[in-house]
C-alpha cells in the first residue's frame, strides 16, 4: 500500500521548525509519485512563526480551485487554525486515516495539516494517502460546505 493512485495534482506544501523531516519526506514521496509540489519551506530547525507560513501557502492557493494543500507544524493545530481564517481554505487536522476519508468525503478538505510531534512518519503517509486518494461525496454535505462562510 505504498501507491498513491490518483492522478498527480498541484500540491503547496508548508511547515515550521517543528515539521521540516516530515515535510521534507512527504515532498520528496509525492515527486516520486508524479506530483507537482511547490514547497514553500522552511527548510531549517531555526525557530520560525507558523502563521507566516500558513498564510503564505494560502495566498498561494486562492484561486487555484484544483490545488490540494499540506500545512505541517509539531502539532498542527496552529497551522489548521491559521489555514481557516482563509475563506477559500477548508483545513483539517487529521490524525487518523477516518479523519483524513472523512474530511475529503463529507468536508470537502482542500488543506491537510499534520503535526510532525503527535503523527509518525508512516503514519503520515497514510494518511497522506487517503486525503489525496478520497473523493468529496457533494449532495448535502455540499449544502453544508456552501455555509461554511459567515
Ligand atoms: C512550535 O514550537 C509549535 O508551537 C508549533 O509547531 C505548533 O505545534 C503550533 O501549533
Amino acid at each position: 500500500m505504498n501507491e498513491f493512485t490518483v492522478k498527480p495534482h498541484n500540491i503547496h506544501i508548508g511547515c515550521d521548525h517543528a515539521a521540516v523531516d516530515l515535510k521534507n519526506f512527504i515532498v520528496a514521496l509525492l515527486k516520486e509519485r508524479g506530483h507537482e509540489v511547490i514547497d514553500h519551506g522552511v527548510n531549517t530547525t531555526d525557530s520560525c512563526d507558523y502563521p507566516d507560513i500558513a498564510h503564505e501557502v494560502c495566498r498561494a492557493m486562492e484561486g487555484r480551485e484544483s490545488t490540494a494543500g499540506i500545512l505541517l507544524c509539531g502539532t498542527g493545530i496552529g497551522m489548521s487554525i491559521a489555514a481557516n481564517r482563509h475563506p477559500h481554505i477548508r483545513a483539517a487536522l487529521c490524525t487518523t486515516e477516518l479523519h483524513a476519508s472523512l474530511a475529503r468525503r463529507h468536508n470537502n478538505a482542500n488543506m491537510l495539516c499534520m503535526g510532525a510531534r503527535v503523527t509518525g512518519v508512516e503514519l503520515a503517509r497514510a494518511i497522506l494517502r487517503t486525503f489525496l486518494e478520497t473523493d468529496f461525496e457533494g449532495g448535502r454535505h455540499q449544502r453544508r460546505v456552501d455555509k461554511l462562510g459567515i
